[in-house]
């Protein structure tokens, strides 16, 4: 096991505030290249990335999800697109390629955030608004967005005693458990 990918997957948090620095292009694209390395259903790579860097079509994406002020703050807004004839679970497809883009943002020292919640209320009515601020073709769906910037918070990486839930662990059967691996958060003992 190589202990740098974990404490890499441990580093990475949700970042809500940027400075006014930009994130270079050269940047952005390496985070849409980690993307395009994510998996997919049967390799169809459905996933479609809008880039968008215009702080008033910024601030407009945050209106239509309900989220400020950080959307319109971010350096860069990367538009989570997919295309359903492509793949039946591109949701699944699209969410493999984010947490790529998480994942390399913070191993890259940005910060950026998920946002969008696509089984929610409104979420079709969100997503036609999204479309027409952005020329995104009908059949076109969209899970969201991630913010891109540097951060202005630098929250504590996770920790094992705050994340490894060992009654969400089972072992062999949903009943079973593995009495090694029970303990592992160091503070939560199984109840
Ligand atoms: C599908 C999905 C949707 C999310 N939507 C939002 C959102 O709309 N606004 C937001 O601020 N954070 C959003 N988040 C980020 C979560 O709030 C965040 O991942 C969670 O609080 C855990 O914090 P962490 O990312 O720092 O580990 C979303 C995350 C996921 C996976």
């Amino acid at each position: 096991m190589n202990a740098d990918v974990i404490g890499m997957l441990a580093k990475r948090r949700t970042i809500r505030r940027y400075t006014d620095e930009r994130v270079p292009e050269e940047t952005i694209a390496a985070l849409l290249e980690a993307a395009f390395y994510a998996p997919s259903y049967l390799n169809r790579r459905p996933a479609h990335f809008l880039v968008v860097e215009d702080k008033e079509v910024q601030q407009r994406l945050g209106a239509i999800l309900s989220v400020r002020p950080y959307v319109q703050q971010a350096s860069a807004v990367i538009v989570l697109l997919a295309d359903p004839e492509l793949s039946p679970v591109w949701p699944a497809d699209l969410a493999a390629a984010a947490e790529n883009i998480l994942i390399a943002a913070s191993a890259l020292g940005l910060g950026a955030a998920w946002v969008g919640n696509p089984f929610g209320a409104a979420w079709e009515m969100r997503e036609a608004e999204i479309r027409e601020l952005l020329g995104i073709p009908d059949h076109i769906r969209t899970l969201g967005l991630i913010t891109v910037g540097h951060p202005a918070d630098h929250p504590e990486p996770h920790t094992k005693a705050s994340s490894w839930d060992s009654l969400r662990v089972h072992y062999g059967s949903f009943a079973g458990f593995r009495p090694e691996w029970a303990n592992l958060n160091a503070g939560k003992p199984p109840q």
